[in-house]
């Protein structure tokens, strides 16, 4: 039913159907689907299954440490107005000229993608009227963030950070606590091999003369130096210090060394940190070159790195003091302080220190549950125990009592709670000790204190 056809154009014979004749249905043909290979976007990452352990281990650590430390969560958006980075993490930086995921709505606003927690923090202490709360503020926050760099081990277009601000303290040990809160995480997770680098960039005051004195000396060698520096010659000569080139890197260990430009109040301020940490035993290298890459810095600035420095995936944390930007945001003139570390690059570091990760925190308590009521209360109170931060174990869709005691037994539980019907109509719930057998019944409104008294014995 074919005949075949000269294509003119390429003399190549092709195919043409024939036309079916009237009357006869035709075949029905087969949707034809255009093969798609669909992947991650380039930079960001699957988070898998067997890599949650990390996750958990960061998140339960993290919230534990700043709890202690009187640091309370903030989540703030994942996307904000554009003009709160261009403003906060400023102008001249690589984030805001290069790096910002900008996008704009069909009623024309125009957001970005947060490249950082900061600048949205400090955007929160003043709209929520914190100011007016004790100070200092204590906030840390823990989520994904997004910029468009060059993918390279380490460095991710989404990354995840926890961040941390001390938000209305000016003094030296504001500075000293932000540090030692991550030392103390560290400890907790069990990383050992890491370098901690410290710096002051001075304030308003002193840094205009630093940055005409490191101007001058760049002019020297404007042509050897790459197009970017060329620029930030002229736009902000303190970036000049943080170009990666090989180049302007060997420039830079030569220029002149802001420490020599500090006033005194910025250099009593650094002196104080520095005492500090020598007290606290916390090593460090001073290291005049290191600026940080965000505009907003004032004073103090550190970044902490592994052992070994792997220049290829940067540091593991980096913070400093930021003194003006509330204001800069029309709120009081309110010192702060504070940091952020790439979770990423601490599992990374997990994995190349061998670092054992337990799995999953094993539940100390099991609840045992029969019948509809059984099970519903079951479930609210499985809610409280987790919100009291008791680990709790369950195996809700098995029917018996028997086969729930018995998977309670084999992940070690000291405590089963049952509820059978008679205990859930009456609103009560047996204690079992897992290790004597011994049953009391208990109301249930009571149990999640009961429970924490009997595991804290
Ligand atoms: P940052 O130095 O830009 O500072 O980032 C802090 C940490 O986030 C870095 O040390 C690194 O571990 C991680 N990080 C940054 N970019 C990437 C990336 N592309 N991929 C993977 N990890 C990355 C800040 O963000 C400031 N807001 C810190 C701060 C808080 N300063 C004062 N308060």
């Amino acid at each position: 039913m074919t005949k075949k056809v000269k294509n003119k154009k390429r003399g190549r014979p092709f195919t043409r159907k024939k036309k079916a004749k009237r009357g006869r249905p035709s075949k029905p043909r087969r949707p034809r689907f255009a093969k798609i290979k669909i992947q991650a976007p380039k930079g960001t990452h699957d988070i898998l299954p067997e890599e949650q352990k990390y996750w958990d281990k960061i998140r339960r650590v993290v919230s534990q440490v700043f709890t202690n430390y009187g640091f309370d969560r903030i989540d703030t958006p994942i996307f904000e107005d554009v003009r709160l980075y261009i403003k906060g993490t400023g102008q001249t930086t690589d984030i805001v000229q290069k790096e910002m995921y900008t996008f704009k709505t069909k009623g024309g606003e125009h957001f970005a993608l947060r490249p950082e927690f900061t600048p949205g923090i400090v955007r929160a202490y003043i709209e929520h009227g914190m100011k007016n709360l004790p100070q200092p503020v204590k906030l840390y926050s823990i989520g994904p963030l997004f910029r468009h760099d060059r993918p390279q081990a380490g460095r991710f277009r989404q990354f995840h950070q926890f961040n941390w601000e001390i938000i209305g303290d000016g003094s030296a040990v504001g500075d000293v606590q932000v540090i030692q809160v991550f030392i103390n995480i560290l400890k907790k997770l069990d990383l050992k091999k890491f370098t901690f680098y410290i710096n002051s960039i001075g304030c308003p005051l002193c840094v205009p003369n630093y940055k005409r004195a490191l101007a001058n000396y760049y002019r020297q060698y404007i042509n050897k130096i790459c197009p970017d520096c060329r620029r930030r010659v002229k736009e902000n000569p303190l970036r000049l210090l943080d170009c990666k080139k090989e180049r302007c890197k060997n420039l830079a260990k030569e220029s002149p060394q802001i420490l020599d430009f500090l006033c005194e109040e910025c250099r009593n301020h650094f002196k104080e940190v520095l005492e500090l940490l020598d007290e606290l035993e916390i090593p460090y290298i001073l290291n005049p070159q290191m600026v940080r890459g965000l505009d907003y810095y004032t004073r103090t600035v550190f970044e902490l790195w592994e052992e070994k420095e792997d220049f290829r995936q940067g540091a593991l944390m980096g913070g400093g003091r930021y003194d003006n930007l509330v204001e800069m945001f029309k709120g009081k003139p309110t010192p702060a302080v504070g940091a952020a570390a790439g979770i990423e690059r601490i599992i990374n570091s997990f994995k190349k220190q061998d670092v054992k990760i337990s799995e999953k925190e094993k539940p100390r308590v099991f609840i045992v549950q029969l019948g509809e009521l059984g099970k519903r209360k079951g479930l609210k109170l499985f809610e409280d125990l987790q919100k009291r931060r008791i680990e709790v174990g369950e195996a809700f869709s098995k029917p018996s009592i028997k086969s729930q005691l018995k998977i309670a037994d084999k992940q070690g539980v000291e405590i089963a709670l049952i509820l059978g019907q008679k205990e859930a109509l009456e609103n009560n719930i047996i204690i079992r000790d897992m290790a004597s057998g011994a049953q009391e019944v208990v109301s249930l409104e009571k149990v999640v204190n009961e429970v924490k008294k009997r595991l804290r014995k």
